[in-house]
């Protein structure tokens, strides 16, 4: 690929680039696709994880001029640029990012608390193409999850006031709807990042003021809650180390193994505890991926899903979740053709039931 190199690298959020709307097509692109960061950063010929996913954007421009012009038409504190030579020794040598990785200057302006268009699913397979930006949703939080998959859940599987636990609650996408639902919430993470990003994000007015408790732990160890004493669990673990949470500085971040066996074995851990904690007759949904190894197809979701089952539970549904994004365009199409794999775009939502 011929990809031309200039000496800065930019970034900015995906949703102001999504902003830009028309404006994009100024900048020009001989390449648009959307990858995995640690990829690019740490292991630039690993070509097996070709199939994660995140809002990492890469891009680079034919026309140095016209791409600096298009910056200079952006909000200027939604760019940010990085010195070329702070990434060169990282491998990054041919790309400019754009990516909504970098942290939010601005502070969250609410625009709508509740989405305009929200329809319930009633098939077995989801598609959310836009991502839902009302209350403070946002898509920062690498990997998480689409509001609409929380809601289609929460509306689902339980009812105002119940008692909802998310053991691995991210940036906090689970807590914003249950206050915009009246859920009581215990919001469980292991990185201390996620338990602020949770908590900034549950800065807004609702109608609702349902208890919602966001505290530091590790999803294996569940004692700080008693047998059968909650209604509905939404599970949404790492996919084993596809998406780092916490560069292994944290060692009970699950998103640090590697192998897919251990990881299943930590994973029934989770099971086990979840199983306890839900009451007889409710439901637990758990979202997760697969991923490709040596070129070979991992069933990873299926491999968890046994480790469930093996735990008490009994499968109630399986949905395909479509995933969307830049990954089917560009740069990955044309490496799943010479390369000779399929780009996954699905995950796996199972809803459990404790009989
Ligand atoms: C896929 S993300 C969850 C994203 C979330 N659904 C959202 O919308 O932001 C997985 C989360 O699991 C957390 N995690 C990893 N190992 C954990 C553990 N042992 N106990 C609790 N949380 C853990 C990570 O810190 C990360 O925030």
């Amino acid at each position: 690929m011929n990809v031309q190199r200039f000496d800065k690298l930019y970034t900015m959020s995906v949703d102001d680039f999504d902003a830009l709307g028309d404006d994009t097509n100024n900048l020009n692109f001989v390449f648009q696709g959307s990858s995995n960061w640690d990829m690019y950063f740490s292991n630039v010929d690993k070509n097996d994880n070709a199939d994660e996913i995140n809002n990492v954007f890469l891009l680079s421009f034919k026309d140095k001029n016209q791409f600096e012009k298009t910056l200079t038409s952006m909000p200027k504190d939604n760019v940010i640029d990085y010195s070329y030579e702070h990434y060169k020794e990282e491998g990054v040598n041919e790309y400019y990012i754009l990516t909504d990785m970098i942290e939010q200057k601005k502070k969250t302006k609410i625009k709508k608390l509740q989405p305009e268009e929200f329809e319930q699913e009633c098939t077995t397979v989801w598609s959310f193409r836009r991502r839902g930006n009302w209350a403070t949703h946002n898509s920062k939080y690498r990997g998480n999850w689409a509001p609409e998959v929380v809601r289609n859940l929460l509306l689902r599987y339980s009812k105002e006031k119940d008692c909802i636990l998310d053991p691995m609650i991210g940036g906090g996408t689970t807590a914003v709807e249950c206050k915009l639902l009246n859920r009581h919430l215990l919001a469980l993470d292991i990185n201390p990042n996620a338990i602020e990003l949770t908590k900034k994000a549950l800065e807004f007015e609702s109608e609702y003021s349902p208890k919602i408790r966001v505290e530091l732990n590790d999803a294996r160890d569940l004692s700080l809650l008693k047998d059968e004493s909650i209604d509905f669990i939404l599970n949404h673990p790492p996919y084993a180390d596809i998406i780092k949470y916490s560069e292994k500085q944290i060692e009970q971040d699950l998103s640090n193994i590697h192998d897919l066996e251990k990881f299943c074995d930590e994973m029934e851990k989770v099971a086990n505890e979840l199983y306890r904690v839900l009451k007889k007759d409710k439901y637990c949904a758990i979202l997760i991926g697969d991923t490709r190894r040596n070129k070979m197809y991992q069933p990873m979701a299926f491999m968890v899903m046994q480790r469930f089952l093996k735990a008490g539970f009994e499968l109630k549904e399986d949905i395909i979740k479509h995933q969307h994004n830049c990954k089917a365009t560009g740069f990955w199409v044309n490496k799943s053709k010479e390369a000779n794999f399929l780009l996954i775009m699905h995950e796996h939502l199972f809803v459990f039931k404790k009989c």
